[in-house]
């Protein structure tokens, strides 16, 4: 059967008939909001890259997340950017440092929502490396136990999700290894698998003061001209123990992000970056385009493309959105 027997357009004809055959849905309880936290109480340091976004003290990343979870959203992730930035980045392992603390006060306030930690270095070394520097490249073997560290610390915390952001090549499996050691059997690893060195993470590094000092990442980040090098970190990490895989940024890379459900069914995340935000809000805050529609339309080619779960910016405003 062909035109003019088969019409396509009678399923479009009316928001009822668009609603029951509608392919991806896209709801709060798929999105993680990202959270920037700072040492002190009541600091609230905008980021101006970042319209809506802020640094913020323990005590406002609660009220933030009380909100979250009232908005019905999945989880947040938490980035930390400590009072003090050393080599070796040790301020990632601080039971005392800024993401711990703020683990368990939103474990305590926001129970429902599953709450992330992002483990990387850059935030906490001084040169701005994912992982420690030796000769001036990054050390990958002995950036490991540091980052199986930084883990320990946040699944002490209380954290659900552990989600290491360094592309360190045997991370997943050493910090699994950590986390069943002492006791953490149950906290889930969410790695960054296929994260490519992308010029969308600049408003992030503007927000975590994290550029690397010399240098740049492609050491250890992907090469966005690589698809099938994406399928090899997927399946290492799988097999090293990761219950879900993430791909990073999202919308350079939504072929990328069908390629890894494809082929592996794996539970699957995307990163919607900081760039990516910026670029929308941007040309939204310009009447250029439809603030509202352009980034519901994002959200949902990502799931489209085969994310369950999407990390993004614009978490808050896409659940009262959808709501
Ligand atoms: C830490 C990390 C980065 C992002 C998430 N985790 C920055 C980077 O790799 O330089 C970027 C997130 C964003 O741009 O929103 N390694």
């Amino acid at each position: 059967m062909t035109f003019p027997m088969t019409r396509l357009r009678r399923l479009r004809r009316t928001s009822a008939l668009r609603g029951l055959f509608r392919e991806t849905d896209l709801s709060p309880d798929r999105l993680v909001l990202p959270l920037f936290v700072i040492p002190g109480a009541g600091v609230r340091q905008e980021i101006p890259s970042m319209p809506g976004h802020a640094r913020l003290s323990v005590d406002l990343v609660v009220a933030e997340c009380e909100e979250a979870m009232a908005l019905g959203l999945g989880g947040v992730i938490l980035f930390g950017i400590p009072g003090h930035k050393d080599a070796k980045g040790s301020g990632a392992w601080d039971a005392q440092g800024v993401v711990p603390r703020a683990i368990r006060a939103v474990k305590k306030a926001a129970p429902d929502l599953s709450v992330w930690a992002d483990v990387c270095l850059c935030e906490y070394t001084d040169h701005g490396h994912c992982g420690v520097l030796r000769d001036g490249e990054v050390d990958n073997d002995e950036t490991l136990t540091l980052l199986a560290n930084a883990a320990q610390a946040y699944a002490d915390a209380g954290a659900d999700v552990v989600a290491p952001s360094d592309m360190m090549d045997g991370r997943v499996g050493e910090i699994r290894e950590r986390l069943d050691d002492h006791g953490h059997g149950n906290t889930v690893i969410v790695s960054y698998a296929a994260k490519y060195c992308s010029a969308f993470y600049g408003p992030f590094r503007e927000a975590a003061d994290s550029a690397p000092k010399s240098g740049d990442r492609r050491g250890y980040q992907m090469d966005p001209a690589n698809a099938n090098e994406a399928i090899h970190e997927v399946s290492e990490d799988l097999a090293e123990g990761a219950d879900a895989v993430m791909v990073k940024p999202a919308l350079p890379c939504l072929d990328v992000i069908r390629l890894v459900k494809s082929t592996f069914n794996a539970p699957t995340a995307a990163y919607q970056v900081s760039g990516e935000f910026a670029m929308l809000e941007a040309a939204a805050a310009n009447g250029w385009i439809d603030r509202r529609r352009a980034v519901l339309e994002t959200l949902t080619g990502i799931r489209r493309a085969g994310a369950d779960a999407i990390l993004t910016y614009f978490a808050k405003d896409a659940a009262r959105w959808l709501q």
